[in-house]
């Protein structure tokens, strides 16, 4: 198992390389490629802690060397939000760092499975599957909008707020990465209920969680641990499913039958080729349901900004 990270050098990919460093398989590869210097010795410093996982470090010209015999490639690349600032305000520089990468991804593994973590989300995945379809590659089985930060959140939010072990909490999140298009279905969480003043502050709570990390940074950027732990999570899920584990995660993907949008978070079963059933997400309490048709139109306009970025 070889595992490409793309911009490794900043706050989450050295976080997730630390966790994929320390909890991938005995005997995978880790590639670490970012423009910053710094790649090199970031290796470097890794590969200092003993595992059987082989670490190498790429700076900007290597972006070859880094992807080729990639099974997985995880996108950070691209800067993060400051106070004030929307997911949406990263378009201009996130969205020509995100084409780029995906281009050498279609030259170098275009078999790859590959999940963009560079926001805004909701437009980067549509970028990075138009880059792809140019290239002739595309493949909507292997291309994953990483949403796994708004799932572990919304466990830790329920966790705290019902005094439970956040490891026995499960909550859906399905729609997209910003704002109101994160669903949180909280009617869906075994064994807990809440007031509907519960779900309205939840709701809004787990919406505005990246938000809420932004401000308490003020000024140093957005959630990098967390965020790593979320990729990593999904990493070693996607690893375990190419692997032959029953894993369902739940990611932002294409939809053919593009009724919500033609991207939209659902529970997927993964398997040895990444998509390998899109499940269904179930039934909607009436909040949800209305919280899902206000948002769509914004969620399909973020997918059509990512298609025109392509396609001028
Ligand atoms: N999906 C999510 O849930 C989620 C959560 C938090 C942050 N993010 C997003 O992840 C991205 C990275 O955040 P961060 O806090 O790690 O930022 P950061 O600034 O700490 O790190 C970004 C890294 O990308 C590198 N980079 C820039 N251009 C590059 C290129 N062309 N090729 C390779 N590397 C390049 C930079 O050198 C830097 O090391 C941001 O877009 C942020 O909004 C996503």
């Amino acid at each position: 198992m070889k595992v490409a990270v793309l911009g490794a050098a900043g706050g989450i990919g050295q976080a997730l390389s630390l966790l994929l460093k320390t909890q991938l398989p005995a005997g995978s590869e880790l590639a670490l490629y970012d423009v910053a210097p710094v790649v090199p010795g970031v290796a470097v410093d890794l590969s200092h802690i003993p595992t059987a996982v082989k670490v190498t470090g790429h700076g900007k010209d290597d972006l070859g060397v880094a992807l080729t015999g990639a099974d997985i490639v995880l996108i950070p690349a691209g800067v993060p939000r400051k106070p004030g600032m929307d997911r949406s305000d990263l378009f201009n520089i996130n969205a020509g760092i995100v084409k780029t990468l995906v281009e050498g991804v279609a030259e170098h593994c275009p078999s790859a499975c590959l999940g963009i973590i560079t926001n805004p989300v909701n437009t980067t995945v549509a970028i990075a599957a138009e880059t792809l379809k140019a290239k002739g590659v595309y493949d909507k089985n292997k291309l994953f909008g990483v949403t796994t930060l708004d799932v572990i959140r919304a466990e830790t939010f329920v966790a705290e707020l019902k005094d439970m072990d956040p490891a026995d909490v499960h909550v859906p999140v399905i729609g997209g990465h910003s704002g109101t298009t994160i669903l949180p279905l909280l009617s869906q969480v075994e064994g807990v209920s809440f007031s509907d003043d519960e779900v309205a502050s939840l709701t809004t709570r787990i919406q505005n969680a990246g938000t809420e990390v932004v401000e308490a940074k003020a000024g140093g950027g957005s959630a990098t641990l967390s965020m790593g732990q979320a990729a990593a999570r999904f990493c070693l899920s996607l690893a375990a499913a190419m692997q032959g584990e029953n894993v369902v995660e739940y990611t932002y993907v294409q939809i053919d039958d593009g009724e919500d949008a033609d991207f939209f978070a659902h529970p997927v079963r993964l398997g040895a080729n990444g998509v390998e059933e899109i499940l269904p997400y179930g039934d909607l309490s009436d909040f949800e349901q209305k919280a899902k048709e206000d948002m769509l139109e914004g969620l399909r306009g973020d997918i059509k900004m990512g298609v025109d970025f392509v396609n001028g």
